[in-house]
């Protein structure tokens, strides 16, 4: 689960960040090495780990990428929340099936992070401190079943819509995690919308379920694609070092005109009276949308959502209880490499 990485920004950026001032030899050294890099990201090169990087371009990437893992593991709360509520043992299964994956590409993420130089366990702290963000869309709750399918059909969506252009970021590592990602929020995406079909064939009731639970998703779906290309802040760097590939506003239209015409076939309608086709607007016209609430937005990313506390005791607990697992595997991991040494 990815949306667009929360532009907070960070007063030790770049200089401050090297350590105090350099010498006149050492700035030039990195502006030689500085010029070389941005010529191998034009060229359409992958960046690995241990090539030299220039500080800010290392720093966003660790902001986005454990933004981005903790987005995946917070986001396996709201569905889990139905894993013992499914209505049948085929739903059940994909719901399980699929909140599994989330933890799987929290971990992915997680050690893509790792490869920039930061340990896991801080950034853990991190987010269990609440110092960390994730995504905004897990602060809401689900309160019925069909949240399940419109989680599915419109979160992930908007997931993916976020994720096909970091296949192709420059950072090897998180280029290569997201395409493994890519291809299981696909499945993600389909389950949800398969659910949302099969209750709008069933009974009024489940018609309604469907309607409500869009009703209360739309507009925060539309927020993940984060704020205005006017007000998103580190969006130019991240252009020139071919991290973000395409803007927040042309993502957030590309999913509306993707999104508009599955609405109609579910038979369901987008709570927002201005949306309407223009033809005039580009070769093949797109959906105009409303105004979003952005004042909404901010209030959830500052922690006063519906569920951000929920949220984050939840993850802390979870963290807590599973001590004794992580402490056995090392301990496990620690017998193994005495008998391999042994055994030398
Ligand atoms: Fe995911
Ligand atoms: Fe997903």
């Amino acid at each position: 689960m990815y949306t667009q990485a929360l532009d907070i920004p960070s007063p030790d950026r770049d200089d401050a960040a090297r350590g105090g001032p350099r010498s006149l030899a050492e700035q030039q050294r990195d502006a030689a090495y500085e010029a070389e890099f941005d010529a191998r990201v034009a060229r359409g090169e992958f960046v690995e780990a241990k090539d030299w990087m220039p500080e800010g371009y290392r720093k966003t990437l660790v902001r986005q990428i454990s933004q981005h893992a903790h987005s995946e593991i917070v986001g396996m709360l709201p569905e889990g929340n139905w894993i013992t509520r499914a209505p049948t043992l085929k739903r059940k299964a994909i719901l399980l099936a699929k909140v599994q994956d989330e933890g799987g590409h929290g971990m992915y993420l997680y050690a893509a992070a790792e490869t920039l130089g930061v340990a896991r366990d801080d950034l853990v702290d991190a987010l269990h401190s609440g110092k960390a963000k994730y995504s905004s869309i897990f602060n809401y709750p689900t309160l019925n079943w069909a949240d399940i399918g419109v989680i599915g059909w419109l979160v992930d969506g908007a997931a993916i819509m976020n994720q096909i252009p970091l296949c192709r970021c420059s950072y090897g590592p998180y280029a290569r995690a997201m395409i493994r990602i890519c291809k299981e929020e696909s499945f993600h995406q389909r389950q949800g919308y398969d659910l949302l079909l099969t209750m709008m064939k069933g009974t009024a009731d489940q018609r309604a379920m469907v309607q409500d639970a869009v009703d209360r998703w739309w507009w925060p779906s539309l927020m993940m694609f984060g704020p205005h290309d006017k007000d998103s802040v580190h969006s130019g760097d991240s252009i020139k070092w071919g991290i973000k590939r395409i803007s927040n506003d042309d993502l957030r239209q590309k999913f509306v005109d993707a999104t508009v015409p599955q609405a109609k076939l579910l038979g369901i309608s987008l709570p927002d009276p201005d949306l309407r086709f223009n033809e005039e607007r580009g070769e093949r016209g797109h959906w105009d949308f409303g105004t979003i609430d952005w004042s909404e937005f901010r209030n959830v990313v500052n922690g006063h959502g519906q569920c951000n506390r929920e949220r984050l005791a939840d993850r802390v607990q979870a963290w807590e209880d599973g001590a004794w697992v992580r402490e056995a595997a090392l301990a496990h991991a620690e017998k193994q490499r005495r008998r391999d040494r042994l055994a030398a």
